[in-house]
C-alpha cells in the first residue's frame, strides 16, 4: 500500500505496511498497543486548508507534543481549552502576544488555574460565558477579547458533538450578545473577535447557516470587529459512503461574509478556521494484537489489548472506524469473516465494532488468529488524548513516522508511573 491512504482504501482487508514501515516490525519491535502517526498524511491535510488565511488547529484532537510541533512548521495556529493546553502551545514555541494571536484560550469558564495561565502569559481569549467578562478584566485589563456566540442551532456527527442549540452548554446566547458587548465596555474589554463552532462532523450544509448568524452578530459588534472565526467540525471520511467537503466552496462562502463587513466597516477582517479532526485524524492508526479468537454462539469475537481506554469514539459516539488485519509471519489470509471486534477490558461495552446506543455488531474483517494485528484507522482524532487508565491499564505509546524515520513520540506509561502520585493508607498524610 502506498503512503497516505485513506480509509476506504484498507477498510476491510489485509494490511502490512503503514508509510512504508512494516506493521508487524513496529509491534515486534515497539509492543503494542501503538498510536503511529504517518506526518505525510498530517501535511496533506494541512495543504488542503491553504486558502483559509488562518488556521488554528483545536489542540483537544491531539495534543502531543511532536504534533503541535509538525503543524507549527506548516504555518498552523492553536487553539487552547485549558490551562494545560496554553502551556503545552507554549512548551513547542507558539508565541502568545503575535497578531493574530498564535494561541488563543476558548473555553466556556475560566478555571483558577486557566485565568492565572492566560494572565500570566498574556494569552488572547475567546469567553463562552457572560461570567468570563468580568472575571477576565479583572486580570487582563483593557484586553482586547473575541466573543464565542450560540446562534441558537447546531449539528454534529452525534447528539454529543452538537455544540449550538439551547441544550449546548457552550457559547454565549446569541440574545445576549448586546448585553454582553456592554458589560465588556463596561469594565474596559474591547471586543475584536467573533466566534461559532456549532458542531464536530457536520456538513456544508449546516456550517453554511453559521455564516449567517454571524454577520448578524458581527453588525452588533460594529467596527471594533478585527476577525470572525467558523469554527472547527469539518467531516472526515471514516467509511465508504461518506463524502468529504467541498472545502472551496465553504471557503467562497465565509470569504463573502468577511469582504461585506470589511467593507461596511472600512477595514481588513481576518478570518480563522478552526479545525481538530480534519487535520489529524486520518493520519492516525491504533495497533493492537489479537489475543483471543472465540465463538460465543453466532459471533465470532476478535479480542486484541487495546480497549475504550485506548480508544473511547465507539463506546461513547457508537463511532466507525475503519479497520484492517496485518498478518504476522507472512500468512495471506485469503477469506473475511463477519466478526465483532472487542478489547480487554472487563466491561460488556468494550467492543469497538457498536453502533450509538451499543447495539453490539458485526464487521467483515479477514480471518485472522491469535498474534495477528489488528489496525484501527483514522484515530489520530479523539484517540490517544481520550485515553484512559481504566483497569489500571497504561497509556499506549504514540509513534510518528516520518520520511523514513521513526520517532517515538510518547514512551508507553508504566505500572510505576501509573501510580506514582497514589500511597497507600499506611503513608496517607492526614491534614484538616
Ligand atoms: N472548536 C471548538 C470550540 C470545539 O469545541 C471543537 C471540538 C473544535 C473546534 C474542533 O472540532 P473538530 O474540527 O475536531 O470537529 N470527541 C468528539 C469530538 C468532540 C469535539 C469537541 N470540540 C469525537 O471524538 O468526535
Amino acid at each position: 500500500m502506498k503512503n497516505n491512504m485513506i480509509a476506504t482504501q484498507y477498510d476491510g482487508k489485509v494490511l502490512t505496511e503503514i508509510a512504508g514501515f512494516s506493521i508487524s516490525q513496529l509491534v515486534a519491535e515497539q509492543g503494542s498497543p501503538i498510536y503511529l502517526y504517518d506526518a505525510e498524511m498530517i501535511r496533506e491535510r494541512c495543504a488542503d486548508l491553504q486558502v483559509f488565511e488562518t488556521v488554528r488547529f483545536a489542540q483537544k484532537a491531539c495534543s502531543n507534543l511532536s504534533i503541535l510541533a509538525l503543524l507549527k512548521e506548516q504555518g498552523i495556529v492553536v487553539d487552547a481549552v485549558s490551562a494545560g493546553e496554553v502551556l503545552r502551545a507554549l512548551a513547542v514555541g507558539y508565541s502568545p502576544t503575535s497578531n493574530p494571536p498564535e494561541i488563543v484560550y476558548t473555553s466556556d469558564i475560566f478555571d483558577r488555574e486557566a485565568l492565572q495561565v492566560v494572565a500570566e502569559h498574556r494569552i488572547h481569549c475567546n469567553l463562552g460565558s457572560p461570567e468570563m467578562i468580568e472575571q477576565l478584566a479583572e486580570v487582563q485589563p483593557g484586553a482586547e477579547v473575541t466573543l464565542r456566540i450560540n446562534p441558537g442551532f447546531g449539528h454534529g456527527h452525534s447528539q454529543k458533538t452538537n455544540t449550538g442549540g439551547p441544550q449546548s452548554k457552550h457559547g454565549i446566547w446569541h440574545e445576549q450578545l448586546p448585553a454582553c458587548l456592554e458589560r465588556a465596555k463596561a469594565c474596559g474589554l474591547t471586543v475584536v473577535g467573533l466566534h461559532m463552532h456549532i458542531g464536530s462532523g457536520t456538513d456544508l450544509e449546516h456550517l453554511a447557516q453559521v455564516c449567517e448568524a454571524m454577520e448578524k452578530c458581527a453588525r452588533l459588534v460594529g467596527p471594533s470587529l478585527k476577525t470572525i472565526s467558523a469554527g472547527g467540525g469539518l467531516p472526515t471520511v471514516y467509511r465508504a459512503g461518506q463524502t468529504s467537503m467541498d472545502l472551496a466552496q465553504y471557503h467562497r462562502l465565509w470569504d463573502a461574509v468577511r469582504n461585506r463587513l470589511a467593507t461596511e466597516f472600512g477595514h481588513a477582517i481576518g478570518l480563522e478556521l478552526e479545525p481538530g479532526r480534519y487535520l489529524v485524524a486520518e493520519s492516525g492508526y491504533l495497533l493492537a494484537e489479537i489475543r483471543a479468537v472465540k465463538r460465543m454462539g453466532e459471533n465470532l469475537f476478535y479480542l486484541v489489548d487495546a480497549g475504550f481506554n485506548n480508544l473511547a469514539r465507539p463506546i461513547l459516539y457508537g463511532a466507525y472506524h475503519p479497520m484492517a488485519i496485518c498478518p504476522v509471519g507472512g500468512r495471506a489470509s485469503s477469506e473475511n469473516r463477519d466478526v465483532v471486534v472487542g478489547g480487554p477490558l472487563c466491561e460488556s461495552g468494550d467492543i469497538f465494532t457498536q453502533e450509538d446506543g451499543g447495539v453490539v455488531s458485526r464487521r467483515s474483517l479477514p480471518t485472522a488468529q491469535v498474534g495477528d494485528i489488528l489496525v484501527i484507522g483514522c484515530t489520530g482524532a479523539y484517540g490517544s488524548v481520550m485515553g484512559s487508565n481504566y483497569n489500571s491499564k497504561p497509556l499506549a505509546a504514540e509513534i510518528l513516522l516520518d520520511r523514513g524515520v521513526l520517532r517515538i513520540i510518547r514512551h508507553r506509561q508504566t505500572v510505576e508511573e501509573l501510580i506514582a502520585n497514589e500511597r497507600s493508607a499506611l503513608e496517607t498524610v492526614v491534614t484538616r
